[in-house]
């Protein structure tokens, strides 16, 4: 991991520099003088080509002066300094640092949130998980030229914040089983309240008990994490977060296997949620949130639901269940109509891995958000564009509501009557109808939750997505 200090000048133990090119110019006087650089030449001369450096690229060459540890200056990139080129140039330079515990020194000149961005992105970058059995940890400390405490600690909060719930994210389903994550929830609570419920008293948990009776040990968990502010009079935010601990599709099982392999993940919105509760208190929120983690392992066994099973969710809706594999509508069913029923939010949203459909539409970049709100909208794109957690604003079709008809039931649950094959917004209708005009957001985040790739920002795995958005957001109510 990374640690941020504020520095006034280079200390004479860093390892490393760090200086970095906006827009083909690199300027700190003080370093020129100390190493007697002309940065001007270094980067006509030693830079990897003639073409502009893209954010991100970074290379070294060789400084020293009487005293000073350092022995190796690093250029790094930012483009012409877009938010986005920010953040490539941040997870560059923690990318560079993995696997170091150094001394560094950063300088920066960047506007405030600015350089929160970058600071954050360099922690992302940094991040590594592993269970070899030779492991270490590593920790960077990171001296910021004028970096402003407040701007340090927040970046430091936000970043440690994603960082938990990618570890929680990267564990596997053998070891994070429903009450792993109720332990993992007490662990991190940072002085919120956590109360847990499994076995009878999850009796009108009815969605929960369906999917998580597939692997009654441990079964079930529903977690709840309420943080209060000192303020009083607060809005009341309350987040439901899908957390399947591993999805195998229960009886509906998903072929072909391979794409059972990263199901691990299938817990993301849980994770999500847990982290950001425990960094409300550290951020001085000031607004009431109130995190449920419906966790359950959807699993095939002789106590998984069947396909053609008729459930009760809590509050008494039924519903018919058709494909056991849609099981994560399920458990937020009864989150949402728990919320509804005991919490009075202010604001209600879920966040969950939930349709594949969502990928297909958006790609890996932008996860789908659902609402009737369009103020609300516009806040959490604005907050997901500051963040770095970008969300793009998807239609509740009212016209393919009739997807959700039963014979037998209220409704059935994997909404594909009629063939409008657009399940991630089938989906989220599903979801409406346990909200009861309460007002209500959907994040559907199947395919940012997970990178298939180490680049960038995110590590192979889980990516901590929302964590960043749902901070940012909660940090503008004032
Ligand atoms: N957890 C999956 C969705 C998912 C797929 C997340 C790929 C991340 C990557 C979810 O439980 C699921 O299986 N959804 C089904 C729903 C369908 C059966 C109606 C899907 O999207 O195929
Ligand atoms: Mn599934
Ligand atoms: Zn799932």
């Amino acid at each position: 991991m990374l640690t941020f200090k504020r520095a006034e000048k280079l200390s004479k133990k860093a390892a490393q520099i760090f200086l970095p090119v906006i827009d083909g110019k690199a300027v700190a006087p003080e370093l020129a003088k100390l190493f007697q650089l002309n940065f001007e030449d270094e980067l006509a001369f030693f830079a990897p080509s003639d073409k502009p450096l893209k954010a991100g690229e970074i290379f070294e060459i060789p400084v020293s002066a009487e005293g000073y540890k350092c022995e190796r200056l690093a250029f790094v990139s930012l483009g012409k300094a877009s938010a986005s080129e920010l953040r490539q140039a941040g997870a560059a330079v923690g990318r560079k640092l993995r696997g170091k515990s150094d001394d560094v020194y950063l300088h920066l000149d960047l506007k405030k949130d600015e350089t929160k961005s970058f600071l954050v992105s360099a922690n992302l970058g940094n991040f590594t998980w592993n269970l070899k059995s030779d492991a270490k940890t590593f920790t960077s400390n990171i001296e910021v030229r004028n970096g402003e405490i407040e701007v340090l600690k927040s970046a430091q909060l936000v970043s440690d914040a994603v960082n938990r719930a990618r570890q929680l994210i990267h564990t596997p389903s053998n070891i994070k089983n429903p009450e792993w994550i109720a332990r993992q929830a007490k662990k991190y609570a940072n002085g919120a309240k956590v109360e847990i419920k499994s076995g009878t008293a999850l009796k009108e948990f009815g969605g929960l008990r369906a999917v998580g009776g597939s692997s009654p040990k441990p079964g079930p968990r529903f977690i709840k994490m309420t943080y209060v502010p000192r303020k009083s009079g607060a809005k009341h935010i309350v987040i439901v977060g899908k957390g399947i601990t591993y999805d195998t599709g229960g009886i509906s099982l998903k072929r072909p296997y391979d794409i059972m392999i990263p199901m691990k993940s299938d817990m993301a919105g849980a994770a999500a949620c847990l982290a950001v509760m425990s960094a409300l208190k550290d951020m001085k929120a000031n607004v009431k949130v109130t995190a449920l983690l419906m966790c359950a392992e959807n699993s095939i066994s002789s106590t998984s639901q069947r396909p053609g099973d008729v459930i009760t969710h809590y509050g008494g809706k039924t519903v018919e269940v058709l494909n056991t594999d849609a099981e994560g509508r399920l458990v937020l069913a009864d989150g949402l109509a728990y919320a509804v029923k005991n919490l009075k939010p202010d604001y209600l949203i879920d966040i969950a891995t939930l349709t594949g459909s969502a990928t297909l539409g958006l790609g890996k970049q932008y996860a789908a958000l659902y609402s009737r709100n369009l103020k609300w909208i516009k806040e959490l794109r604005t907050a997901g564009d500051i963040s770095g957690d970008r969300v793009w604003h998807m239609p509740l079709i009212d016209d393919y509501e009739s997807a959700l008809e039963s014979d037998i039931a209220d409704i059935n649950h994997t909404a594909d009557k009629g063939d409008f094959n657009a399940g991630s917004v089938t989906a989220a209708l599903f979801l409406e109808q346990f909200v009861n005009g309460v007002n209500w957001a959907h994040l559907d985040i199947a395919g940012v939750g997970r990178a298939e790739a180490d680049s960038g920002e995110n590590p192979k795995g889980g990516t901590g997505w929302g964590v960043r958005l749902l901070l940012e957001w909660i940090g503008t109510f004032k």
